[in-house]
């Protein structure tokens, strides 16, 4: 049977539209706008395009964007005192200062001087500490829209043997996490895992977030399994005609769907999730910053 493709756009728009009824009932009820600031750092394309989107889709919410873009040579002290700014600013309830930094900026530093309960990435150390720990803390956009998809897809994982693939502080390590808090059997793998199919074949569950084009395959897969691609990789695609590209997961889609039982598509998987996250995650951080009961469904 052909596997069960998870249609990440129809179910990011299914979350901004929990986001945005929220968002209504916190302006009518009790005269709160939920504000998100984002700083670019110099000029990025891609992330130019992530930062344009991400200000789109908070304005259709009905939220309050904030822009800030700095010069690709603003000094750290400046980006510091931007950051103490919005800290310290009641309208702004989300932060989130997009990555990477140019190579003059400690990208460390800086994330740690945002206020954790604003830290709509979970990238502050505390926030980290917190999910570790199984606290309440701000969560990962893109591993909290993972494991939205799974709940969905499975109800309750409890139990599952789960491979995430990658071991990065913004997919990789807390999905492990997200995954381990409930309560499946966690395996991370990485670039020097000895026989990484030999692994991804044990797994009920298989995140890949490694940056590999297509790396992992149909006959890695056990039958029936949930494969989740994290990865977006634009790669050359002289038969679309000269200078075009198309976009590939870590995933090869046709031989892994043909072995798989439920499969994200790439483009169209995990992609929109992470910003109908930062969504969520805004809306989480407003209603603990005024002491109101938090939305359900949206955290982990
Ligand atoms: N750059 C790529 N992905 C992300 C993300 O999720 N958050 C931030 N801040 N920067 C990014």
């Amino acid at each position: 049977m052909a596997a069960t493709v998870i249609d990440g756009k129809e179910f990011a728009a299914r979350v901004r539209g929990q986001v945005a009824t929220h968002v209504t009932r916190l302006k009518d009820d009790h005269g709160i706008t939920p504000g998100l600031a984002v700083v670019l750092v110099g000029e990025d394309p891609a992330s130019q395009v992530y930062v344009r989107s991400k200000g789109k889709m908070t304005v259709e919410v009905g939220m309050k964007s904030v822009e800030h873009k700095l010069d690709a040579d603003t000094s750290e002290d400046a980006l510091l005192t931007l950051i103490e700014q919005l800290n310290n600013d009641p309208e702004i309830h989300g932060i989130l200062v997009q990555l990477p930094l140019p190579q003059h900026l400690n990208e460390d530093l800086v994330i740690n001087s945002i206020d954790p309960a604003k830290d709509v990435d979970g990238f502050h150390v505390s926030n980290v500490g917190l999910l570790g720990t199984g606290q309440k803390s701000m969560v990962p956009c893109t591993p909290l829209g993972c494991l939205m998809m799974l709940r969905d897809h499975h109800g309750s994982i409890s139990g599952m043997d789960a491979v995430v693939i990658g071991r990065s502080n913004i997919v990789g390590k807390p999905m492990a996490q997200l995954l381990l808090n409930d309560s499946a059997t966690v395996t991370i793998a990485h670039s020097r895992t000895k026989d990484l199919a030999d692994v991804v074949r044990r797994a009920d569950i298989v995140v890949a977030a490694v940056g590999r084009p297509e790396l992992v395959q149909g006959d890695w897969m056990k039958k029936g399994a949930t494969v989740i691609d994290v990865g977006i990789n634009r790669l050359d695609a002289p038969e679309k005609g000269e200078g075009k590209t198309r976009l590939v997961g870590d995933v090869d889609y046709e031989s892994c769907a043909a072995v798989a039982g439920a499969i994200t598509p790439v483009p169209g998987g995990v992609g929109p999730m992470t910003i109908a996250c930062l969504l969520a995650n805004t809306i989480t951080a407003c209603c603990r910053a005024n002491g109101l009961a938090e939305p359900e469904g949206l955290t982990a």
